[in-house]
C-alpha cells in the first residue's frame, strides 16, 4: 500500500516537472523575460550615458544682453562659433566667473563635443528638467555695484530687473522659482534682491554672507576659477624633495571676520626657516610669485579670506600643493563625490592658533603619506578647471552634475509646492 502511494508521488512529480519544461520550451509563458526583470536592462544609448543617468535638460532664459555678455564686451555675438572665451583683460573678476562658463557651456551642449558633457540645451521650455539664469551678477557687483554706498547702482537696477523677468515668467510661477539655477558666487553678488528668489538654486563660493537664505542641500558650492597657472607636466621623479619649502602662504593678511586669524598666523610663522608667509597683492608680478612659491612647497596654507573660502585654495589645488586647510565654516565643491581628506589637511583655527602644534604635525607626515596625497591631489586637479569648449568632468560639468543629482529632491520641493495651501511645514 506504502509502496503504491510513493509510485504515484514519484509520476506525479515527474509529470509535474515535464509540464513545466515543455511550456519554457515553446515559449508558452516567456518565463525568460519574467527573469531578466531581475537582472539590470540594457538600454538604449541615448538615454544611457555617464553612469547610467541620462544628461540633465537645461532651459537657457534668453536675457537681453546688458544682464550678461553685454558687461564683458558690447558687441560679442553669442553662437557657439564665435569666441565665446573669457576675456583677458578680466583680471581678478575671473575668480567669480562660473557664471560665465556655466552660460558658455550650454551653447557648446548641442555641438560637436555635445555628448561628453553631463547637460544638453533644450529650446522648449516643456522639455525642460531645469531653468538656468544667465544673470552674471558677480561681474554685475565687481563693474557695477562696487560703490557700495550707492544707493542707485547699474547693478541694483539689473538686479530689480531680473527679479522682475522672473516673477512675470509662467516658468517661474508654476515652481515658484524651486527649478532655476541662479549663480550667487561673490559674496556680495545680488546682495540687493537675493532674498526675493531665495527658493532657488543658487550656485555660491561659501555660506559666508548668505547663511540665512542659502543652503547646502539646495545650493551649490563651485570652485573659484584659480588665478595662478596650472602646473602640467610635473612629472618629477621625488617632488617631496625638491619642493625644499615646507608650508607657503602668500595673501592678504589683514582680513575681516574669519580671516582675523590670518594676521594671528603671520606672527606665529613669521621667522621660521622653511615657512614662506608673506604679504601680498592681487597683480599679474603677484601671481607670478604665487605660482612659483606653490610649485615647490609641500603644503599650501588656506586661512579664511573675509569669508571661510577664498581662491587660494583652488591655485593650490591646481599647484599640486597640498591643501592645509584652517577655515572651520567652510564649504567645499563637489563633496559628495570627493573626500578632501584624501589630499588636504584640516586644522580647526584654535589648533592653527596653537604655538607650533600645526607645523609638528606637517613635519610629521612621512614621505610616502605626502606622496599618496599628491597623487590622489593630481588626478583630481583637473575637476577644478574651467574652460571653453568643456572637457569630460571639468569643472562646469561637475557643477552640471551635482545638479542632476539634486534633480529627485527638487522635484519633490516642486510638486509638493504645486499643491500646498499653507506654507510648507518642512
Ligand atoms: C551604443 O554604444 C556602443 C558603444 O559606444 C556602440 O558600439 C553602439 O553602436 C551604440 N548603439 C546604438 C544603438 O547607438
Ligand atoms: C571638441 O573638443 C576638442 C578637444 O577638446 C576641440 O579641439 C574641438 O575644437 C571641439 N569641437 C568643438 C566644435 O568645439
Ligand atoms: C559713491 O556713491 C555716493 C552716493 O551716490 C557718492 O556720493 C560717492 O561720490 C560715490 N563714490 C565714488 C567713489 O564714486
Ligand atoms: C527665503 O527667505 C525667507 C526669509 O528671508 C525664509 O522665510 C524662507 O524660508 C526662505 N525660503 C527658502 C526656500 O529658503
Amino acid at each position: 500500500m506504502k509502496e503504491v502511494k510513493n509510485r504515484c508521488l514519484t509520476c506525479s512529480v515527474i509529470f509535474i516537472l515535464f509540464f513545466f519544461v515543455c511550456l519554457f520550451f515553446f515559449e508558452i509563458i516567456d518565463y525568460k523575460s519574467r527573469l531578466l526583470l531581475f537582472f539590470p536592462r540594457r538600454l538604449s544609448n541615448s538615454t544611457l550615458c555617464h553612469g547610467g543617468l541620462r544628461q540633465l535638460k537645461i532651459y537657457m532664459y534668453d536675457l537681453p544682453r546688458r544682464f550678461n555678455v553685454g558687461m564683458l564686451d558690447p558687441t560679442l555675438p553669442v553662437t557657439a562659433e564665435s569666441n565665446l572665451a573669457w576675456m583677458g583683460s578680466c583680471g581678478l573678476r575671473r575668480q567669480h566667473s562660473v557664471e560665465y562658463w556655466m552660460m558658455a557651456s550650454l551653447y557648446e551642449g548641442n555641438g560637436e563635443n555635445g555628448s561628453t558633457l553631463e547637460t544638453v540645451r533644450v529650446m522648449d521650455p516643456e522639455d525642460a528638467d531645469l531653468f538656468f539664469v544667465p544673470f552674471f551678477s558677480s561681474l554685475s557687483f565687481n563693474i557695477h555695484g562696487l560703490n557700495m554706498s550707492d544707493p542707485n547702482t547699474v547693478d541694483q537696477k539689473l538686479q530689480r530687473d531680473i527679479v522682475k523677468i522672473l516673477k512675470a515668467s509662467s516658468h517661474w510661477q508654476r515652481s515658484g522659482g524651486r527649478d532655476h539655477i541662479i549663480p550667487l558666487h561673490h559674496p556680495n553678488a545680488f546682495r540687493h534682491y537675493r532674498d526675493k528668489v531665495n527658493s532657488s538654486i543658487f550656485i555660491v563660493a561659501d555660506f559666508g554672507r548668505t547663511m540665512n537664505i542659502a543652503k547646502l542641500a539646495k545650493d551649490i558650492v563651485a570652485p573659484y576659477a584659480h588665478m595662478v597657472e596650472s602646473y602640467f607636466n610635473d612629472d618629477e621623479e621625488n617632488p617631496y624633495d625638491t619642493r625644499k619649502t615646507l608650508l607657503f602662504f602668500r595673501g592678504r593678511t589683514k582680513r575681516k571676520e574669519e580671516g582675523k586669524v590670518r594676521m594671528k598666523l603671520h606672527k606665529m610663522l613669521i621667522g621660521t626657516p622653511d615657512v614662506i608667509y608673506e604679504e601680498g597683492d592681487a597683480s599679474e608680478e603677484g601671481f607670478k610669485t604665487s605660482t612659483e612659491g606653490m610649485r615647490s612647497s609641500k603644503f599650501c596654507l588656506h586661512p579664511a579670506g573675509d569669508t571661510p573660502s577664498s581662491c587660494r585654495l583652488f591655485d593650490a589645488i591646481v599647484s599640486h600643493c597640498i591643501p592645509v586647510i584652517v577655515s572651520d565654516r567652510i564649504e567645499l565643491p563637489f563633496e559628495n563625490e570627493l573626500d578632501y581628506k584624501e589630499f588636504s589637511i584640516f586644522f580647526s583655527v584654535n589648533e592653527a592658533l596653537t604655538p607650533s602644534y600645526m607645523l609638528s604635525r606637517l613635519r610629521g607626515i612621512k614621505k610616502h603619506e605626502w606622496m599618496k596625497m599628491w597623487t590622489r591631489l593630481k588626478s583630481f586637479s583637473h575637476h577644478f578647471e574651467f574652460q571653453y569648449p568643456p572637457k569630460k568632468d571639468d569643472a562646469v560639468n561637475m557643477i552640471w552634475r551635482q545638479l542632476r543629482h539634486k534633480l529627485p529632491a527638487i522635484k519633490l520641493s516642486v510638486h509638493r509646492n504645486r499643491r500646498l495651501k499653507i506654507p510648507d511645514w518642512w
